[in-house]
């Protein structure tokens, strides 16, 4: 059985668990305890505190853990990023008051940041030279220039609708940040880097699956290697016969991020019928 920590509720709580699901891993319907198997694979989820999954994996409480890049750099475990798992994406970054006349990194030497990392502050404000007094707080930081507590803030940015609704602007950003699965620096038993492995396969296909669509449709015989030609699929794409000899389907793969783009040019060179699918799972 391997031992997943998992954030119990917050930022990564709802994607890790659809991510889960999406990898075929079931659960109870209700989270009674703190930790929970599966019904259909042998892994178990320890939830706990974002704060607390790295150490929970440096001292093998749990095997592996999901968490933000943001709390492994914070929290200096001996851990390693194991696989990026591409949701929850935002950055740590320095703001200030928006009135305030920004003049560089320099601006904030001898100045009072509020933030909730500390560590990864720290760092960044010694390899710039830069002396400041840091304050630390857990949770709201955004509010701390308002209320006369700080000067600026160094906390996690996504929307940037936390910065705007506080009055404060983002001037330096520090690092990104996005869930990571991550494991011990030691050697797992046997078993359970087989699990691992299993999980990390499974996790891919999703996350390979997510950013593409399934493209079928209608082209006449005459216009397939113009088609064709368009198609940046995964191989070649297949093409199948139509009862009218003087049509095919032509089937493939895309980025979602290419499909407007494809779909109209598709049109134009004469493909009907077009038909974008889903994908559940993908596997390389
Ligand atoms: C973070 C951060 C901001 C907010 C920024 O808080 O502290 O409050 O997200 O997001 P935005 O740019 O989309 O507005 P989080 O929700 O992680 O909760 P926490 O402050 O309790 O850690
Ligand atoms: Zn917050």
């Amino acid at each position: 059985m391997l031992r997943i920590a998992v954030q119990s509720k917050g930022r990564l709580y709802d994607e890790t668990m659809e991510l889960i699901a999406q990898a075929g891993i079931k659960f109870p319907a209700v989270k009674r305890t703190l930790l929970v198997p599966s019904r259909n694979f042998p892994v178990e989820i320890l939830y706990l505190r974002d704060d607390d999954i790295p150490d929970s994996v440096a001292t093998g409480t749990a095997d592996v853990g999901i968490v933000g890049l943001n709390e492994v750099l914070e929290k200096r475990q001996r851990v390693k990023v194991l696989h990026e798992l591409g949701f929850s994406r935002c950055r740590l970054s320095l703001a200030i008051p928006r009135d305030v006349d920004y003049t560089g990194v320099r601006w904030f030497n001898g100045k009072k940041i509020a933030t909730s990392y500390p560590v990864i502050l720290k760092d960044f404000l010694n390899r710039n030279g830069i002396t400041a007094d840091i304050h630390v707080i857990n949770g709201s930081v955004e509010i701390a220039p308002g209320i006369g507590l700080s000067d600026g803030i160094f906390d996690i940015v996504s929307s940037g609708g936390t910065l705007v609704s506080n009055n404060l602007v983002e001037v330096e950003k520090i690092i990104d940040s996005q869930a990571v699965l991550i494991g011990g620096t030691g050697q797992l038993p046997e078993d359970k880097q087989a699990v691992l492995d299993e999980l990390i396969f499974r996790f891919k296909a999703v996350k390979a699956a997510d950013s593409k669509k399934y493209l079928l449709m209608n082209v006449p015989r005459t216009k397939l290697k113009e088609v064709v030609a368009l198609l940046p699929g995964m191989k070649s794409p297949t093409v199948l016969p139509l009862a009218d000899a003087d049509w095919c389907s032509v089937h493939t793969v895309i980025e979602e991020s290419q499909f407007w783009d494809i779909i109209t040019r598709l049109k134009e060179t004469g493909a009907e019928g077009i038909l974008v699918l889903d994908i559940m799972k993908m596997v390389p």
